[in-house]
């Protein structure tokens, strides 16, 4: 039994945040951040809109173009860093929004490889029997968590989801090969220190700006390049297959200069490798099912393609899914 992805969908917020938008609000500049990362703008969520609600609309969109309705699924598996509150699961206020009543649900939290993540635990319900139909998200609303007066982090970090629903085949298709993995020993490189049970939230971390997400971006940008070439280059291995068999690579949309030195390493025309970053900046675990939909609307992919993703994040996580359409 193999996992297909039966249909995606996407949503991103309406507000967009321009780098000159962000020039008016940190020293910065149109021509560095779009140098240095490949950003362009970037969605931001609606005060109203929490990660569940970005969640709704991008699986709304998927059920509908797969003809299914909430019911149909048994499985939701949320990624995402951003809950809408640490009590309850984001998952489960997305089972309540869409009805879903047969569903079970959870969140995972790996980060930007929180999709992939998502995907393997899916994957494995369904190839056990344990689901026959799963909703897997990645949804993110970063800019609650971006220090806005911090340059470093904040051209960066962007709100969105993504959605796929997986169904159960006896035939040769789908996921034929998926990969995660983890280094705790990196956890300071992406953080946020506050919020949790380790420092909660005091007059002291408000003053200090903990409560936001730290990164060491150039450390994390050499690992990043390294894993990721080495990931994907495993999973062509264990697939049998060849980087020149990709129908399509879909990166996490980290920074552009990531995904290039990727491509270059692979061996990959830029043509085969789907970016969004210029519009969507890094909306972590969401990235990717984001950048996956856009990819099939726009008939990037056929039936029968190789399609592989690849992620990598806090934690440090990181992970690959060769997925044939
Ligand atoms: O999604 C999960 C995984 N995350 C990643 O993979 C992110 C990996 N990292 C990166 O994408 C890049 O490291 C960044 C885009 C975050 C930073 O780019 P960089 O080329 O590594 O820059 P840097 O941190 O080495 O900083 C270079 C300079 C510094 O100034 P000095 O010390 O050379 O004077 C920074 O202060 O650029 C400065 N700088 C900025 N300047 C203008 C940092 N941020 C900005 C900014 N605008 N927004």
């Amino acid at each position: 039994m193999k996992a297909r992805v039966v249909s995606t969908g996407s949503y991103v917020p309406e507000k967009i945040l321009t780098n000159f938008d962000l020039e008016k609000m940190v020293d910065t500049s149109d021509e560095w951040i779009t140098e240095r990362t490949g950003i362009k703008e970037r969605r931001i969520a609606s005060p109203e809109q929490a990660t569940s609600d970005l969640a709704y609309e991008a699986s709304l969109k998927a059920l509908k173009k797969a003809g299914l309705k909430p019911e149909d699924i048994d499985l939701i598996v949320l990624a995402t860093v951003t809950p809408d509150m640490l009590v309850p699961s984001a998952a489960c206020m997305l089972q309540m929004k869409l009805g879903a009543k047969n569903a079970v649900a959870f969140d995972i939290n790996g980060a930007c490889t929180g999709f992939v993540y998502a995907l393997s635990v899916a994957e494995k319900f369904i190839k056990t029997g344990a689901s026959k139909r799963a909703l897997v998200i990645g949804a993110e609303t970063l800019s609650r968590f971006t220090d806005f007066t911090d340059r470093s982090i904040c051209v960066l970090l962007a709100d969105g989801a993504g959605a796929v629903i997986l169904e159960g085949t006896r035939k040769n298709e789908g996921i034929q090969v998926i990969d995660i993995f983890s280094d705790g020993t990196m956890w300071d490189f992406i953080h946020m220190p506050a919020g949790g049970s380790k420092m909660p939230v005091d007059e002291k971390v408000l003053q200090e700006r903990l409560n936001f997400i730290k990164m060491r971006g150039n450390e994390t940008f050499k690992v990043a390049v390294k894993t990721l070439e080495e990931v994907v280059d495993t999973t062509l291995k264990k697939a049998g297959i060849t980087s020149s068999q990709l129908g399509l690579l879909v990166p996490h949309q980290a920074n552009i200069r990531i995904i290039q030195a990727m491509a270059k390493r692979l061996e990959l025309p830029m043509e085969k490798v789907m970016v969004n970053i210029d519009r969507y900046g890094n909306t972590s675990a969401a990235s990717i099912p984001i950048a996956l939909d856009e990819a099939a609307e726009m008939g990037k992919i056929k039936r029968g393609d190789y399609v592989m993703l690849a992620a990598f994040g806090a934690g440090l996580t990181w992970g690959a899914a060769l997925i044939k359409w």
